[in-house]
């Protein structure tokens, strides 16, 4: 089958490649002629594993294809996946002018029947805002359907969620619709959820303001550790085991970032109040998630007194393990309050230093973990990349000048800590002090 791709970022391009893997012929298409010169270069315009590889495979099968005009993706495929961004703007209202744009410009190029898909993560009733624009921009006698099939990948293992997803939503109003995405998914091992269009777009709102409930839940539960001397981790590991709840997304720590889990966790506040139903829970998900990293903050100046002059490392800048991504990433705000202290930073992460870079050209970029230590007054552990965890602390210890740690992932092995007599600061746990 030919798909279009409109918007060949972390979704779009994910999903080109994976369609082109399973047998499709794709056209992915992006109005930023810098990425496309990477792109039909076979290189990756961020970090994601197994994406290099897939790139170069499909353009030499020929099953994928790049362009910078929307048109191009209209005459080519008959089903057009919209996956441009839908950012945050005032109280959480998601931004709709790229898939507002991207609609118009499928319409007023429409000569045949097209599927147009929302796979961006949009509010409810935009299936029905696109289906009503589309129908003033067209030009003669032309059908065409819009369809929702909501993205749940992640980034760091966006190839693998997407190839053997938990399952697939497709939100349907027409049976040709229904057909269209099916066969799009034929070679896809999981269940096909087929369901309305605004339920499936609701699917995902759903989804991801529920997730950061459950980080947000670990992390109120952190505060009642801190205050009680209960331990967090203990705590959640005890809840996880049961299956009702589970182990996933529950764990504490400076709170959720990402492109995803900030903005979808507004809009979804912002629609239900927009159409009549209060949403203090969702509301007050957001505010408890930037308290957490306010208080790792206040605790780091409360133990180190003065941060002017003070030199940190810093382990970690991208909102997660495997990723380039600093969208709301907490260690990018962290940093950005320790500067504003007057705090000298030796910074480490394993990709997303090129892209701080360009944002905090004055920083130091270390050349690997322990050389952000170099004659550090202490370190702060912000985002939890597997080499961090196996780090060999004595040779951190040796290297700081003193020997403390504050580790806003809790990944960092509080025994061999303890054993080697630092001091370790975690989220909703007792400290670990020398001789304790
Ligand atoms: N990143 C994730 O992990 C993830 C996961 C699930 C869903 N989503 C959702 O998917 C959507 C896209 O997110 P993303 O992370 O891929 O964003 P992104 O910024 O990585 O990619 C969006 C791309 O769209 C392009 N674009 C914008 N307007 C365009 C236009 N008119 N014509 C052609 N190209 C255009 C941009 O140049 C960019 O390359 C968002 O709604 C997001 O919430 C993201």
């Amino acid at each position: 089958m030919k798909i279009s791709i409109v918007g060949s970022g972390h979704v779009g391009l994910v999903s080109g490649v994976c369609f082109a893997e399973k047998g499709h012929e794709v056209l992915c298409v992006d109005h930023d002629k810098d990425k496309l010169a990477k792109l039909k270069r076979s290189e990756s315009p961020f970090f994601e594993p197994g994406m290099p590889e897939l790139l170069a495979k499909h353009q030499a099968s020929k099953r994928l294809h790049f362009s910078d005009r929307t048109e191009d993706a209209v005459d080519f495929g008959q089903a057009i996946f919209i996956c441009v961004g839908t950012p945050s703007t005032e109280r959480g209202k998601a931004d709709m002018s790229f898939v507002e744009k991207v609609a118009r410009t499928i319409a007023e190029n429409l000569k045949d029947y097209r599927l147009v898909i929302e796979k961006s993560t949009v509010p409810i009733k935009t299936g029905e805002r696109i289906k009503r624009t589309m129908g003033r921009y067209i030009k003669g006698d032309v059908n065409f359907d819009v369809a929702s099939n909501p993205e749940f990948l992640r980034e760091g293992s966006a190839i693998e969620d997407t190839l053997k997803p938990d399952r697939v939503v497709i939100g349907v109003d027409s049976a040709k619709a229904e057909s269209l995405l099916r066969e799009v998914y034929k070679g896809f091992d999981c269940p096909i959820v087929v369901t309305s269009v605004g339920s499936a777009e609701l699917i995902k709102h759903a989804s991801n303001s529920f997730l950061a409930l459950k980080i947000t839940y670990a992390n109120w539960l952190a505060r009642l550790c801190e205050a009680s001397g209960a331990d967090v981790d203990e705590v959640v590991n005890g809840m996880g085991l049961d299956h009702r709840i589970g182990k996933h997304f529950f764990g504490a720590g400076i709170g959720y970032g990402g492109s995803c889990f900030p903005k979808d966790v507004d809009a979804l506040a912002h629609i239900s109040e927009e159409i009549g139903v209060d949403a203090p829970m969702i509301r007050l998900i957001s505010d408890t998630n930037k308290g957490q990293l306010e208080r790792f903050y206040n605790m780091i100046e409360r133990e180190l007194w003065v941060l002017n002059d003070k030199t940190l490392a810093v382990w970690g800048l991208a909102f997660k393990p495997n990723t380039d991504d600093l969208r709301e990433a907490p260690a990018l705000r962290l940093i950005e309050k320790l500067k504003a202290a007057g705090a000298r930073l030796r910074v480490h992460d394993p990709v997303a230093m090129p892209n701080t870079r360009k944002l905090h050209p004055d920083l130091y970029y270390a050349n690997d973990p322990i050389d952000a230590c170099n004659g550090a007054d202490a370190l702060i552990v912000a985002t939890e990349w597997p080499q961090y965890k196996q780090a060999d602390l004595a040779k951190v210890k040796a290297t700081l000048r003193v020997p403390m740690i504050f580790d806003g992932r809790n990944c960092i092995d509080r025994k061999r800590v303890s054993e080697l007599g630092m001091t370790l600061f975690g989220v909703g746990k007792e400290p670990v002090k020398p001789g304790e």
